[in-house]
């Protein structure tokens, strides 16, 4: 990696927040907060996009989410001719540096979801994207050849035929349960649900990585529904923390799936199904009203251009949340509450163990070996492929995207899994010239699941293991039973989680 003085000084650009926070010189704003300005930093320089936010091809949202960032790494990774791009943006120059006021501490996201210390101007990696002989400049242009555009383009269309096929699935197989429960055994009935609400969820996921544009605003949501995310805000973390920085600090999607592990190893499963029934049934609603001030605090304009860019925003994420909620009285109206909360509990369980399944979130950032500059290179070696039942075209469904995932790292514009199965051999190709090893996919149930299991169900409380906590101290002591009780009430809230 490395750094541009101008951005990060002092930083190296390993993110280092063992550091004691250092005084970096912000300046208190009004009210106490940082001091911010229309600012978007990409390459260390200045640019004011605001009206380019009702503009940009791709949507308001990417351009109005990202003020106060650094959107380097994100005009490299996001379009296929980032030198265009680069060309464009020079309309918009302030013609001066970027200064530390320019960039939101914590990324004008919520400060929980950081580690301690965390600051956005100093922990953001840099990677020079400048460069034409890199590994993500080889792809790009092999891509671009006219043979591939329309083998995308195909695979695209055959991926939302499919897409479409499993949401007429989804509401026949809760119809024909409520119809009849005999034309829809309980065994059947769980095991549907969870297969479709995790594909469904993988449609969502990519149309987050697609242009927030017309429909598409709605469709997003589907990633709401194996009952893990909330897709709102979701689009943002995974789309512009996660995907453009993986597994540095500011990739906060690794921070979200260890909120559980401050619980007792015992209460963990109980506590963290509650937190998300919690979620469905009140927590995520009164999270979007909170958005929904927020965002009238911020300015509409300033999020979504206008309010015609930004309501169906918040008719799609309203509409989802009310749908889930929904079925769920329609099933106790029915008398068939039990399959309800079956079907919940292992779409939840299982989603959860597949969405944290393809990158070493229980590394710590530290124990990451990353010593290139070559952004592309990173995420082929930040990355797994995940196997599943062993079908890439189905795995890529029931993974949320991950079965090509290192594609998906690489090219995270292409807008199906289909695409970047289409893609993988180009990918691999090129990497092997810059000798990148291309380890085979690692299989959810016989390697990922039993380190997850691990991580995130046996092993101790985080603070029983900061403090040396036996097994009685770490399952009763107050303050364990209080982090239980605040965690149960996080879910039926919303505030303070995601
Ligand atoms: C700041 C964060 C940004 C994000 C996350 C982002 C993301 C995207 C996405 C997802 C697309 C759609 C790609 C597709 O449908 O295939 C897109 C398209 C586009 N964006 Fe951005 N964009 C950002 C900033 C910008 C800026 C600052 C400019 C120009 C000043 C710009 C110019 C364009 C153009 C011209 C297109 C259409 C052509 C293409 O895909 O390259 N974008 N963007």
């Amino acid at each position: 990696m490395t750094t541009d003085d101008a951005v990060a000084e002092p930083s190296d650009t390993t993110s280092d927040t063992d550091r004691p926070d250092p005084d970096l010189g912000r300046k208190p704003g009004p009210g106490g907060g940082p001091q911010l300005s229309n600012v978007w930093v990409y390459n260390g320089r200045a640019y004011d996009l605001t009206d380019w936010i009702s503009k940009h091809p791709g949507g308001e949202f990417f351009i109005g989410r990202t003020k106060n960032r650094d959107i380097t790494s994100i005009i490299g990774s996001y379009h296929r001719d980032p030198a265009r791009i680069e060309r464009m943006l020079e309309r918009f120059a302030l013609h001066r540096d970027a200064v530390i006021e320019d960039v939101h501490p914590k990324a004008n996201a919520p400060d929980f979801l950081f580690k301690e210390g965390f600051d956005s101007w100093r922990d953001t990696p840099h990677y020079d994207f400048s460069r034409k002989d890199d590994l993500l400049h080889a792809v790009k242009s092999r891509l671009a050849q006219p043979e591939m555009v329309a083998k995308v383009k195909r695979m695209d269309r055959i991926f939302d035929a499919v897409a479409l096929t499993l949401f007429i699935a989804y509401f026949a197989v809760q119809g024909l349960r409520l119809f009849d429960t005999s034309w829809m055994p309980l065994p059947a009935f769980v095991l549907l649900m969870v297969l479709l609400r995790s594909s469904l969820a993988g449609v969502g996921h990519y149309a987050i990585h697609r242009a927030q544009k017309g429909w598409n605003k709605i469709f997003v949501n589907a990633f709401d529904m194996n009952y893990v995310a909330l897709s709102f805000v979701t689009a943002d973390g995974h789309a512009l923390l996660h995907h453009p920085h993986t597994q540095s600090d500011v990739d906060i999607k690794k921070n979200v799936f260890t909120f559980m592990m401050d619980l007792p190893r015992l209460w963990r499963i109980p506590i963290h199904t509650l937190h998300k029934l919690g979620h469905t049934v009140t927590g995520m609603i009164i999270r979007l009203l909170e958005i929904c001030k927020l965002t009238r605090q911020v300015g509409i304009a300033d999020m979504y251009g206008s309010w015609k860019g930004g309501l169906p925003h918040f008719i799609g994420a309203f509409g989802m949340r009310f749908l889930l909620l929904g079925e769920m009285i329609v099933f106790i109206v029915a008398g068939d509450f039990w399959a309800w909360l079956l079907q919940f509990v292992a779409t939840m369980w299982v989603s959860t163990f597949l969405v944290v399944a393809s990158h070493d979130f229980e590394l710590e950032t530290e124990e990451i070996e990353s010593d290139t500059d070559d952004w592309a290179v990173n995420q082929v070696e930040q990355a797994y492929d995940l196997k599943v039942i062993g079908n890439r075209y189905v795995d890529c469904f029931l993974s949320a995207g991950l079965s090509s995932h290192r594609v998906h790292h690489v090219v995270p514009y292409q807008r199906s899994g289909f695409s970047n199965i289409a893609s993988e051999n180009v990918l691999r190709e090129e990497a092997a010239k810059f000798g990148v090893e291309w380890l085979p996919p690692k299989s959810f149930f016989t390697d990922r699941f039993p380190k997850q299991v691990n991580t995130y169900l046996i092993a101790k409380s985080r603070p029983a293991q900061d403090n040396q906590w036996g097994f009685f101290r770490e399952h009763f002591s107050p303050s364990a039973l209080k982090t239980c009780g605040e965690y149960t009430i996080k879910g039926f809230t919303g505030i303070g989680t995601v």
